[in-house]
């Protein structure tokens, strides 16, 4: 031991932690995701993600006050639409779910931000995020015909009231189109928050059960990221930017914080960590065993996204979370 070195000098209370630590948590950098169902006073448990509900319009309206109250800057929408068809017609159509929530959430709460994902699993029969060639069963989505679609559900969101759009669909050239199509309407300064790293992953399934939204068939891994490949998300979020992207996105968080660490030092573009629904269940199925602290596992969660490089933090906690910042 050099005996001028002791690092616990500075641990030793719990003032002074306060004073040196290097990453603060607070509720302006959360994000709270809501699904949207047709219908009126609904609200739905998701069996897999206890605490997260599917809810009618006027639920969700009652939810963004809260959520507002609570100091979290924004939401993000998610839409479950009554019919779905192979033209996702419930993505992009003047009524759809996610329109009507957005311009419902706009005129009660304006200043909460709302977001919109922007793609189409929720709305297409077969659950893919695109058009499939007549007849494939293996989910190979045709990219430029599908970004028509995108695009469309991009500026219809804009034109309901979301304040940023979010491309989530993993499509080449999806950024681009939606820059182009929101320029197009009148949308010069609505910002994209791309979901630019976003890997074929497990932890979904949860979401797929809460969004209804898990293919019929064959999987995503043709437009997803593989989880082995760290460069190919550099190559992604070099694509995004120069397509237009504001904000950049990784997603999932936990076993991604590497991808975090290295968009972070790619870019100067706020990053965004998604903490997505498997890592959600995951941690209310152990506190629910009492096996886990659970208050004390989501806030050390999402400190280490932050420390990784979040400037903001999607999260199913958010509620929680910002309540247990202000006790
Ligand atoms: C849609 C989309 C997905 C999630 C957000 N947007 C899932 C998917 O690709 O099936 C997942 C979010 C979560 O798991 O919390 N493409
Ligand atoms: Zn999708």
């Amino acid at each position: 031991m050099f005996p001028n070195q002791r690092p616990r000098r500075l641990r030793s209370h719990p003032q002074l932690r306060r004073m040196v630590r290097e990453t603060v948590l607070t509720t302006s950098d959360l994000v709270y995701p809501l699904f949207a169902v047709p219908g009126e006073g609904i609200a739905k448990e998701v069996s897999s993600m206890p605490g997260v509900f599917q809810l009618s319009v006027d639920k969700i309206v009652e939810e963004a006050k809260e959520v507002y109250d609570l100091g979290i800057p924004a939401i993000i929408l998610f839409g479950i639409p009554a019919d779905k068809d192979a033209d996702a017609t419930g993505a992009w159509h003047d009524h759809g779910i996610v329109q009507k929530a957005a311009a419902a959430v706009k005129q009660a709460v304006p200043d909460l931000l709302v977001i919109a994902d922007t793609c189409l699993c929720e709305y297409t029969a077969h659950g893919h995020c695109g058009y499939l060639q007549v007849g494939d069963l293996s989910g190979r989505v045709l990219n430029d015909p599908t970004l028509e679609l995108l695009k469309k559900t991009a500026v219809s969101q804009a034109q309901a009231g979301a304040d940023i759009i979010a491309p989530s669909g993993m499509m080449d050239g999806f950024v681009q189109a939606v820059r182009a199509g929101l320029d197009a309407a009148g949308f010069e300064d609505t910002p994209i928050m791309s979901y630019a790293a976003k890997y074929a992953s497990a932890y979904y399934g949860p979401f797929r059960d809460a969004a209804d939204s898990a293919p019929q068939f064959g999987d995503r891994r043709t437009y997803q990221m593989d989880p082995g490949n760290g460069r190919e998300a550099i190559k992604e979020i070099e694509l995004d930017i120069a397509e237009g992207a504001d904000m950049l996105m990784v997603k999932p968080a936990l076993a991604y914080m590497d991808i975090i660490w290295r968009v972070k030092e790619a870019t100067n573009l706020p990053v965004a960590a998604y903490n997505v629904s498997g890592e959600y269940a995951m941690v209310k199925a152990a506190a629910l065993n009492g096996w886990i602290d659970e208050q004390r596992v989501v806030m050390e969660t999402l400190t280490g996204f932050k420390r990784a490089g979040a400037d903001m933090i999607l999260t199913y906690h958010a509620k929680a979370a910002a309540r247990w910042l202000s006790a």
